[in-house]
C-alpha cells in the first residue's frame, strides 16, 4: 500500500487491537534469556488492546515476569491526571498482570533520567542507543507520534534518547523518546484507527520514503534503521 510500508488492514479498530495482542503474546512467549521489552503507546487507541493483554486468555498466556514495559511519552502530569499516558496503561492493562513498568516521570521533567534508565535495563545497542524489542506507536491527525510533534523542537534531537518537548500547539510540555531510540528499535508497530486520521495515512502513504530531509509528517521519520516497521490500521484510517 505505497512507500514500501508494511501495512496490515483490520476490519475495525477492535479487529486491530485482536491481531496486535496475539502478536504481541506470540512474541512474548519465545523463550529468552532476557526480558522483552515493549515501549508503550499512549493516546486512546491502544486502550483496547492493553485490556485484551489484561484479560483471558491472553493475559495467562503472557510469562509477564518476562515482559518489561516503557513508555513512548507522556504528558507532563501526574499518574492520576486524566490526561496521563500511564494511569490509562495502569487501568487497563498494569493493574490486572504481574509486569514491571517503568513510568515516565514527565511533570519532573527530568528526560535525562529516563534515558538513564533505558540505558541500565536495555543492554542491547544498535549504535550505541537501547534496542528496544517492540515500540508501539499512535498517530494523531496531524501526523505526530509519541510527542514527536510537528514544528516541535525534540524533531531535531539525534543525541538524546529522551526529550521534554515543548508542545506550543497544545499549550504543554511532553516527554518523549526521539527518533534515535525509535529507529534503533528492532519492531516499531504503529496502530492507527478511525476516519479521522485517513488523510494522513494517505499522504503518508503517498510520500516518498526520504531519509534526509524533514518528513512532512513526524510520524514518517520513524524508520527503524534494521528493525522492522508495520502500519496496523482500520478500514476507516486506510480509506476503505
Ligand atoms: C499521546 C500519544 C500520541 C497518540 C496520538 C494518537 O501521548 O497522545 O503518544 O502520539 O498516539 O495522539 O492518539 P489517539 O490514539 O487518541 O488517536
Amino acid at each position: 500500500m505505497g512507500a514500501g510500508i508494511d501495512t496490515r488492514i483490520f476490519d475495525d479498530a477492535d479487529a486491530l487491537a485482536t491481531a496486535v495482542a496475539d502478536e504481541i503474546c506470540a512474541l512474548a512467549a519465545v523463550p529468552s534469556t532476557r526480558p522483552f521489552t515493549i515501549a508503550l503507546a499512549g493516546g486512546s487507541t491502544p486502550k483496547r488492546l492493553y485490556e485484551l493483554l489484561a484479560a483471558p486468555p491472553r493475559r495467562d498466556r503472557v510469562r509477564w515476569s518476562d515482559v518489561e514495559l516503557f513508555f513512548g511519552d507522556e504528558r507532563a502530569v501526574p499518574p492520576e491526571h486524566p490526561d496521563s499516558n500511564y494511569g490509562m496503561a495502569k487501568r487497563a492493562l498494569l493493574d490486572h498482570v504481574p509486569v514491571t513498568a517503568h513510568r515516565m516521570a514527565a511533570e519532573k521533567d527530568d528526560a535525562a533520567g529516563y534515558a538513564r534508565l533505558l540505558g541500565e535495563r536495555i543492554p542491547r545497542r544498535r549504535n550505541g542507543i537501547p534496542i528496544v524489542d517492540l515500540v508501539l506507536l499512535g498517530m494523531g491527525e496531524d501526523g505526530h507520534t509519541a510527542s514527536l510533534f510537528p514544528g516541535t523542537a525534540a524533531l531535531a534531537e539525534r543525541g538524546a534518547w529522551v526529550a521534554m518537548n515543548d508542545v506550543p500547539q497544545l499549550k504543554t510540555r511532553r516527554m518523549t523518546l526521539t527518533y534515535p531510540v525509535l529507529n534503533a528499535a528492532d519492531r516499531v508497530w504503529f496502530l492507527i484507527a478511525g476516519a479521522g486520521k485517513r488523510t494522513v495515512v494517505a499522504e503518508c502513504l503517498a510520500a516518498a520514503p526520504r531519509r534526509d530531509d524533514p518528513p512532512p509528517y513526524p510520524m514518517l521519520g520513524v524508520r527503524p534503521t534494521d528493525g522492522e516497521l508495520i502500519w496496523f490500521l482500520d478500514k476507516a484510517a486506510a480509506g476503505r
